[in-house]
């Protein structure tokens, strides 16, 4: 028996019209004719809507949604996403001041991050937002820059803990890692911390990202309720906030498929029903690519193509210095497929010869479809590579040999 092929999931999340591919309602000719440029990315506000809808339709209203600004921080989604979602978190100062310049209001920012640098820890304390603290160090730092101001800093611990994640394009606890305290250790610091010294908030259990099973997550979440009980148990003072992690993924690649919160929720659920004190507590997601990755696309122009030793390449105007994790060197082990379409010749039939689009720098690298079947592409035709709204510009390098920043655009 044949073994089916694995298929991309389906992008049927932007409107198609006359064989052209519509994001925010525009065709790529006009978005690059608003943009004056010829290679962009462009995130629709309604896909993200949609994605917000998803998640409060399945997740309890308990638990409060908040954004991962490293996913996407451009300034102006960062403005539109901010009456959408109860809170902002931020990686960095630079992440802070965007958070704060949209309006969100410092008590719904947290700071989270390993190796916080004292200016860092001052600016956090001085805009109060909460500091999610990841050593002791970082800790006794946070006090004394706080009584240097003559302000108590707002501090959760971010807890590294011993339960792993199954199934998780990135593990961010368990085992030793550079995130977090370990929580083996903070049942012994807890008890003995001088709560006077700093605005005590809560926990923070990130167990990693982008995982795309169901049951992986929902094993997760019962251990974080679990370590989070044991936790609010050896803490003497109030726990008001614990921020249960996020780790939703996406389909990035043939044979991945949509992730079903329905199961998730129920879970959600019933760990509430069964830790009645957690309904005095503030809980949190916090989901930076389930929320906008589906919203973006990556579009370039096919500029030139050429056929070596049998072989069609399709030469464009982008490439890995604007798209790093589309070339597959931003955490996956082999190189990878994103969805990729003719933007402009949506629904025509995929031929048969198998085709690479490249871009323009000088490494083998630089491949942003790797022999895909797509439609037959001419010369001015727009490469779209979709599932491109999270960890596009601001993770690739952009400088690298020196072409053109990417330009970016809400729609
Ligand atoms: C602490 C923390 N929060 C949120 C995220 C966002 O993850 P994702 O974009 O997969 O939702 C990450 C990713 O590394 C993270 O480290």
């Amino acid at each position: 028996m044949n073994k089916a092929v694995p298929v991309h999931a389906p992008m049927n999340q932007f409107d198609v019209k006359d064989q052209q591919l519509l994001v925010g309602g525009k065709r790529l000719d006009d978005i690059a004719a608003l943009l004056d440029k010829e290679v962009f990315y462009a995130y629709d506000t309604e896909v993200i809507k949609r994605q917000i809808a998803i998640f409060h339709q399945h997740i309890p209203a308990a638990i409060k949604l908040h954004f991962a600004i490293k996913a996407n921080p451009y300034p102006a989604l960062i403005n539109r996403m901010r009456p959408l979602v109860a809170g902002f978190d931020v990686a960095s100062h630079k992440e802070m001041l965007l958070a704060l310049q949209s309006g969100m209001p410092s008590e719904d920012i947290s700071f989270a991050g390993p190796a916080k640098q004292i200016p860092e820890i001052r600016a956090a304390i001085i805009a109060g937002v909460t500091l999610h603290v990841e050593s002791e160090t970082e800790l006794q730092r946070a006090i004394e820059i706080g009584q240097q101001l003559s302000v108590k800093p707002i501090v959760a611990f971010r807890v590294n803990p011993a339960f792993e994640l199954k199934a998780s394009g990135m593990k961010m606890g368990g085992g030793p890692k550079q995130f977090g305290i370990d929580e083996e250790r903070l049942f012994e610091l807890l008890p003995e911390l001088d709560y006077s010294q700093f605005d005590f908030r809560g926990f923070h259990i990130f167990w990693g990202s982008q995982n795309l099973k169901q049951d992986a997550i929902i094993e997760a979440h019962d251990n974080t309720f679990a370590l989070a009980q044991k936790l609010i148990d050896v803490t003497p003072v109030a726990v008001r906030t614990i921020n249960l992690g996020g780790g939703f993924g996406i389909p990035y690649f043939a044979g991945e498929q949509r992730l079903d919160l329905t199961p998730i929720g129920q879970n959600l659920q019933r760990l509430l029903e069964q830790h009645p004190l957690m309904s005095d507590i503030e809980l949190v997601i916090e989901l930076g690519r389930f929320l906008v990755a589906e919203a973006g696309i990556y579009a370039a122009k096919i500029t030139d193509i050429k056929v070596s030793r049998g072989q069609t390449f399709l030469m464009t105007n982008g490439g890995l210095h604007h798209h790093l994790s589309n070339s597959g060197n931003f955490g996956q082990v082999i190189r990878k497929n994103y969805p990729v379409a003719i933007g402009n010749k949506m629904g025509n039939v995929p031929s048969d010869a198998k085709v690479m689009a490249v871009g323009p720098l000088c490494t083998p690298l630089d491949t942003l479809a790797d022999k895909m079947t797509l439609p037959q592409a001419e010369v001015g035709d727009w490469l779209v590579i979709f599932q491109s709204g999270a960890y596009g510009p601001t993770a690739s390098p952009q400088d690298f040999l020196g072409h053109p920043h990417v330009t970016e655009v809400v729609l």
